[in-house]
């Protein structure tokens, strides 16, 4: 691997890297040698994790509840007692809800739009003095949200919150890309589209939705484990470094 995409010395967090593409990341951040921190919900998939990425390097897990602003809280307290600065936050925990529009839940509405915005921004904050520590003009601190083509694209598919949840991520990322510009903190959006993961195993599991769903995507396929992997190291590494503000979809053309 070429030295500008090395991780060496570098710490990071992903959240929901234990499954989908929290976990494609956090491995491919492993494998580039940075220390990796994944956090979720369900404690013994985060204990899987480590053991599975620690063999590749160096990961730990921490189980953390991101849907609560206590939950963010004492994931920040855990790991700012085991760590000195933050070079990388990846936010991509998020989650979706599906309904017809005329009963489409609030309740639906407001897990999604915590989950998916609110606890992000929440992350920002609690996370901001370890990234500030970590930031320098030369090698700045990196944040990537993992945003959506849905927050781009008008096809809703009845998760009427899950569009305006990634835009909205969208939206605060850039606002925040200017705002820390000046802290040596980077601030990038990863929009994908169709990836394999438990969010999209329904559509994945099932040959004619998926035969309708590649239909529309220029390049005829979902994307693959290693190109998550390559523009998330791009956006970590050096060769990131000049990178703000960006919302860059990694979708096979469905954007367009
Ligand atoms: N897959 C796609 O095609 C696709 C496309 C566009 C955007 N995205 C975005 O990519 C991100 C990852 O999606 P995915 O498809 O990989 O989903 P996934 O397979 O459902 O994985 C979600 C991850 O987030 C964790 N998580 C969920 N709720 C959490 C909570 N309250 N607190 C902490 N962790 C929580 C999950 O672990 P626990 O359940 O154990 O908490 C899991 O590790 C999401 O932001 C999603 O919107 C996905």
């Amino acid at each position: 691997m070429h030295s500008y995409f090395s991780l060496q010395g570098r710490t990071a967090l992903v959240t929901g890297g234990t499954r989908g593409i929290g976990k494609m990341i956090a491995k491919a951040y492993v494998e580039a040698g940075a220390t990796v921190y994944v956090c979720a919900r369900d404690v013994e998939a985060c204990r899987q994790t480590a053991d599975e990425l620690g063999a590749l390097g160096r990961c730990h897990a921490v189980a953390a509840n991101l849907a609560t602003e206590e939950g963010v809280q004492q994931l920040a307290t855990r790991l700012g007692e085991q760590m000195t600065h933050l070079d990388i936050l990846v936010n991509n925990a998020g989650t979706t809800w599906g309904a017809p529009l005329e009963s489409y839940p609030i309740k639906g509405w407001e897990k999604v739009m915590q989950l998916n915005v609110t606890s992000v921004f929440n992350c920002i904050q609690q996370f901001l003095p370890l990234l500030r520590k970590a930031g320098s003009p030369a090698n700045p601190a990196r944040i990537i949200n993992i945003g959506s083509v849905a927050g781009i694209s008008s096809f809703g598919e009845q998760a009427y919150a899950y569009g305006p949840s990634k835009a909205a991520l969208h939206q605060l990322s850039r606002i925040l890309a200017r705002e820390l510009v000046s802290q040596h903190i980077n601030v990038n959006v990863i929009a994908p589209g169709r990836f394999p993961s438990k969010m999209t195993q329904h559509i994945g599991h099932d040959e004619q939705a998926l035969a309708q769903d590649t239909a529309l995507i220029p390049m005829k396929r979902w994307g693959r484990e290693e190109e998550m992997a390559a523009l998330a190291i791009s956006l970590a590494s050096t060769a990131g470094a000049y990178m703000t503000g960006n919302i860059i979809p990694l979708d096979g053309g469905f954007s367009l």
